[in-house]
């Protein structure tokens, strides 16, 4: 009895002290938010006008999980990111009852089956392509689908050793983006394109110029097949690259040539490279100094406005032609940049990759420069719709991000991404299991390039590459759709019919 008073009389004075704490804190935050001058929704509303600011932190991570139709996110929507996560698990990818997909959203692409498709006998396997013929070493490219670039620096080593023997695992290519090569990219043996990005981080001298020593040191490696001249990139067009000083860490300083703890900033464009006639020559001084084909990684505002290029390439002879151009559309990702170029600055792949492949191949380039598209292109249907519009190849940045696990955290641009992908913090790369990403990195490409072959078999051709415009049809702002070589005709009539 005496037992039960005391319990009972503790419980009463916890109450008491609970409720006298939860009184007085809010008698504090209340005079704190009514004397503070910075934020006018807790001057008015004390106390409870904090809670507007925790739900809006917390909305951005439980939006996805309770709230977000399939559909409906941004960047990517929960259908194209479980694509990636299933494709990677190497699971089956079939899904059951109907398309959760709206098909009357102006913009989507309507693939045309045949009625006769191919039989299984009849398909044929996608041969390797053969980039920049006037190379010493010309590349034969396997795949369609390749890695797009994302530097070391911007995503993590644990994540870069995925990528490098996730890419051999699957035959695919792995771009270095701007950060120069690090060992972990080379670690899986895959085929290699080094990226020269403004800062030519790993191939600077001191002063930040191109050092043909260090480029030659690069070309070394029998793994380094083509070079990529960043000009500019779909999410920052006219920005340089920026690495926030607390991702420069040591070894990150040792690969890019630059110093530690400091922030990281490229040029917004190539010094040396103020006209066509200097983008062709500063191509070709590489190509002919690493004796590999190089191209240039652009986005693009006007078709026109790149026609000079390719009357003065007509002037100066194929030989001196880009060996690839890369396309960035303006949805292009990035680590780190500012809303209105990420947002606003650069045409969409959509618009902009038709425009490029008819002024090449207007210009009866074909085959001579290579078109590879990225942006947003993660999913079969957008790979095999660039290929319908023309491009050669297709890489993607992002589509091998989720296959690493990536779950649109958002934290690129800080170093506290919680997969591990886009953080140098040790715990956080902790949960980033090399053995077990490639696996998932391979198979997600393999995935893609197979599923693409099930939609060029579909609509009736025996490999992806025999896909025109004619195959896909888009679906107009009135809802009906119309076959793409009719409101944008091929001007490769031999190969674009
Ligand atoms: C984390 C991250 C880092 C990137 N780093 C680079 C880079 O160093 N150089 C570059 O040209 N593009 C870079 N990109 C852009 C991608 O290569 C790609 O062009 C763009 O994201 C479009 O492809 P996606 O939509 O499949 O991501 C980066 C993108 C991301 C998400």
């Amino acid at each position: 009895m005496e037992f039960a008073f005391n319990a009972l009389a503790m419980l009463a004075i916890f109450f008491v002290l609970a409720v006298g704490l939860v009184i007085a804190t809010a008698l504090l935050f209340y005079i704190i938010d009514k004397t503070q001058t910075g934020d006018a929704i807790r001057r008015n509303y004390p106390v409870i006008g904090r809670f507007r600011g925790l739900f809006t932190s917390l909305g951005e991570f439980f939006r996805q999980y309770f709230f977000a139709m399939d559909r409906e996110e941004m960047p990517f929507n929960r259908a194209q990111r479980d694509w990636v996560a299933h494709s990677a698990q190497g699971k089956g990818n079939t899904v059951a009852f109907g398309s959760t997909r709206n098909l009357n959203v102006a913009g989507t692409p309507i693939f045309v089956p045949a009625s006769f498709p191919p039989l299984d006998d009849q398909f044929a396997t996608t041969e390797p392509m053969e980039i920049g013929p006037h190379a010493a070493l010309p590349f034969k490219a396997k795949s369609i689908f390749n890695i797009s670039g994302m530097s070391f620096g911007a995503i993590s080593r644990p994540a870069v050793e995925a990528l490098s023997r996730g890419a051999a695992e699957a035959g695919v290519w792995l771009n270095t983006g701007e950060g120069g090569l690090s060992p972990f990219h080379l670690e899986g043996s895959c085929d290699i394109v080094y990226q020269i990005g403004t800062a030519k981080y790993g191939v600077r001298t001191e002063d930040g110029a191109l050092s043909d020593e260090k480029l030659r040191e690069v070309a070394a490696h029998p793994q380094v097949k083509m070079f990529e001249l960043k000009l500019a990139q779909g999410a920052k067009p006219g920005k340089g690259g920026i690495l926030p000083g607390e991702k420069v860490n040591s070894e990150i300083a040792k690969i890019r040539g630059i110093a530690q703890g400091q922030d990281s900033i490229s040029p917004n464009r190539h010094r040396e490279v103020n006209d066509f006639g200097e983008l062709l020559d500063f191509l070709s001084h590489i190509r002919d100094v690493t004796g590999r084909p190089v191209g240039f990684k652009t986005v693009v505002g006007s078709s026109q406005a790149w026609d000079g290029l390719f009357q003065l390439i007509a002037e100066r002879g194929v030989e001196s032609a880009p060996d690839f151009i890369t396309i960035d559309g303006g949805e292009g990702g990035t680590g780190a940049a500012p809303m209105p170029l990420m947002d606003l600055v650069g045409l969409p792949i959509r618009e902009a990759l038709p425009r490029m492949v008819d002024l090449r191949d207007r210009h009866g380039l074909k085959d001579r420069i290579r078109i590879i598209a990225a942006g947003k292109l993660v999913n079969p249907g957008d790979v095999a719709w660039a290929i319908c519009a023309g491009a050669d190849f297709v890489t993607s940045a992002r589509g091998f991000m989720f296959s690493l696990g990536c779950i649109q955290a958002l934290k690129c641009n800080r170093n506290t991404c919680p997969t591990g992908i886009t953080t140098h913090d040790p715990h956080l790369q902790a949960g980033l299991v090399v053995e077990d990403k490639y696996k998932k990195v391979a198979n997600y490409a393999k995935q893609v390039i197979k599923e693409v072959e099930t939609i060029a078999h579909s609509v009736g051709v025996a490999e992806p590459r025999l896909m025109r415009r004619r195959h896909v049809r888009i679906v107009q702002a009135d809802g009906t759709s119309v076959p793409m070589n009719k409101f944008r005709p091929s001007f490769d009539a031999a190969h674009h019919p």
